[in-house]
């Protein structure tokens, strides 16, 4: 069953997911919706509390679905929607939600509406689009996808004119000036949100209108129908949310969440490539400086907070300084650069290395917003860069060593991208199967930090501040909620550390150690010493205890 809880998405753990990549249920070598209702046992062992899926609908597949030809159906591949009510019904009495994609900004040439617009500026549907007959409008708009396209504008041979598109020449842009787009836009949420959906992750946000004179991102005017989708969903529907992908500074991101009034959640995009700069260059700065530049959000406002997701690791928020550094360290060889970013997955990017993996995911774990864990991070799959776009952190699902990684049970040459199949990530290494057997495996590992997560809600809900130690390889914080507090210390550095951290206004409490339950040394009025391994890190509980005399600690083991 659901829980109830209005803002159940402040404390949830997110989990994303490709159908097309997770299982495939009917040997077609495409993950498809039966396959993936399959697997909604194994996340919920895991823990995960919703799911995000990513576009499922009919579509010529020229951007992974996000050119959708038809809002209101289920491609063939994936299944039915039928298929997607049983997942819905299946997941909810599981406790699991599920929201999906929902690809506002533009649509593929190839729906309807595009051919009925492009037919000729008399058709009834001609300005659904964004329509001129010169490419020299909004020149100040960037282009998006520099690896495939040269402007903005397409020219048209049917209707005789330029279409306008921020992202691949095949989606023409919406014109949301047209409120019959509006309309009909909300009109598409309504019928997925009457099947069951408990959401959006609302594509590509900041660009749905355009103005002469402005970068035609972020306008005020898509603030004001962000809003009004925001008051039709309340009006109508309870518990459900929106998810924005605005991928900008965070005080671009902030009226997002307009006075609690428009999405409930947003990435938080420019701190994910801050968390890898700080691993790198062992120093906490980075991170701690992104958070300064995190305004306040409404309380019933959440972050997403990421490390990978099906994109490149994107680096448009990154200054020229910081692109260059990431792209020396995390991305030498130029197969692993996409657009402005970097398509890998997260173990490769961390040189396989647990103790890395683990450090980048409790931060993510511990820092104020809900996590969201991309699919098949939770064990350390691998990419593969020779595969073009973005398709080398989209291959299958490795469920088990068998053929195909158990994603399919088709001729492996039908499958719709090759397993990675490389000594080090290929499945009789990498697989769900062994790692549920293995006690300390990276995916038991990532069960335990989520259910340690969910007991304390201040994880979800708590302020944060940072402790500024003399030792800058040492990032420090304490989560408050209530009358919780809890310390959060990760080691960057790749040799063991030493930190004195002032914890005066804990003077008296033992902590406790979240993950093994250890007492550690009571705090006094003086710094308090911790030593960390390499990468080490420390979830520590604050809350003064009132359980009585301890049973067990450093201190008896002294005596
Ligand atoms: C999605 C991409 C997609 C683009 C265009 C992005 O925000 O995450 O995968 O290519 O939108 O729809």
């Amino acid at each position: 069953m659901l829980n109830n809880d209005p803002l159940w998405y402040k404390d949830a753990v997110f989990y994303e997911i490709p159908v097309k990549a997770f299982a495939d249920s009917n040997g077609d070598g495409i993950g498809d919706v039966q396959g993936l209702i399959g697997k909604l046992e194994y996340l919920k062992w895991l823990g995960v509390d919703c799911l995000w899926l990513l576009p499922f609908y009919p579509s010529p597949m020229r951007d992974d679905g996000y050119d959708v030809s038809d809002f209101y159906n289920v491609a063939e591949h994936f299944g039915t929607k039928e298929d997607m009510r049983k997942l819905l019904d299946e997941a909810h009495s599981l406790g699991i939600r599920v929201i999906v994609d929902l690809v506002l900004n533009h649509t593929s040439d190839q729906h309807a509406w595009f051919q009925e617009s492009r037919r000729s500026p008399e058709s009834p549907m001609h300005h659904y689009y964004v329509w001129s007959d010169t490419d020299r409008k909004y020149e100040k708009a960037r282009i998006i996808f520099i690896d495939t396209e040269k402007s903005n504008w397409t020219w048209d041979p049917e209707a005789k004119a330029f279409y306008w598109h921020r992202f691949f020449s095949h989606q023409p842009d919406l014109n949301y000036d047209n409120p019959a787009v509006r309309e009909a836009m909300l009109h598409v949420m309504s019928f997925w949100l009457d099947q069951g959906l408990d959401g959006f992750r609302c594509d590509a946000v900041p660009y749905l209108l355009e103005r002469e004179g402005t970068i035609c991102e972020n306008l005020p005017e898509t603030h004001d129908y962000l809003k009004e989708i925001r008051r039709r969903i309340d009006e109508a529907y309870q518990g459900r949310i929106l998810l924005a992908e605005a991928n900008q500074w965070p005080t671009d991101v902030r009226p997002y969440f307009g006075d609690g009034d428009e999405f409930h959640m947003a990435f938080h995009f420019p701190l994910m490539p801050r968390l890898y700069m700080g691993l790198r260059s062992e120093l906490c700065d980075p991170i701690i400086d992104m958070f300064t530049h995190t305004p306040d959000i409404p309380d019933n406002c959440q972050w997403c907070l990421f490390l990978r997701n099906h994109d490149e690791l994107t680096l448009e928020m990154c200054s020229g300084e910081e692109r260059d550094y990431m792209y020396y360290t995390y991305a030498r060889d130029p197969k692993m650069r996409r657009n402005i970013g970097i398509a890998r997955r997260l173990a490769p990017l961390l040189d396989n290395d647990r103790r890395k993996i683990e450090l980048l995911n409790s931060m993510v774990f511990t820092m104020p917003g809900s996590p969201i864990i991309y699919y098949g991070d939770e064990i350390g799959m691998g990419d593969d860069i020779r595969l073009k776009d973005r398709d080398g952190v989209r291959t299958p699902m490795q469920w088990t060593m068998g053929q195909n990684a158990g994603f399919s049970a088709c001729d492996p040459a039908q499958l719709y991208l090759p397993v990675v199949s490389d000594s080090v990530y290929g499945c009789q290494s990498i697989n769900v199967k062994s790692q549920r057997e293995m006690p300390h495996s990276l995916l038991q590992w990532m069960k335990r930090m989520i259910e340690v997560r969910k007991r304390f809600p201040a994880f979800g809900r708590g302020s944060i501040s940072f402790l500024r130690p003399t030792n800058g390889k040492v990032l420090a914080y304490v989560r408050r909620h209530e009358d919780t507090a809890l310390l959060i210390v990760h080691n960057l550095a790749a040799s063991a550390q030493s930190v004195e951290l002032d914890l005066k206004e804990f003077a008296g409490v033992r902590p406790i150690e979240l993950l093994g339950e250890a007492r550690f040394a009571s705090i006094t009025g003086s710094p308090y010493v911790l030593t960390l391994a390499p990468y080490g890190y420390y979830w520590l509980n604050l809350t003064p205890d009132r359980s009585g005399p301890e049973s067990y600690g450093i201190e008896q083991t002294a005596l």
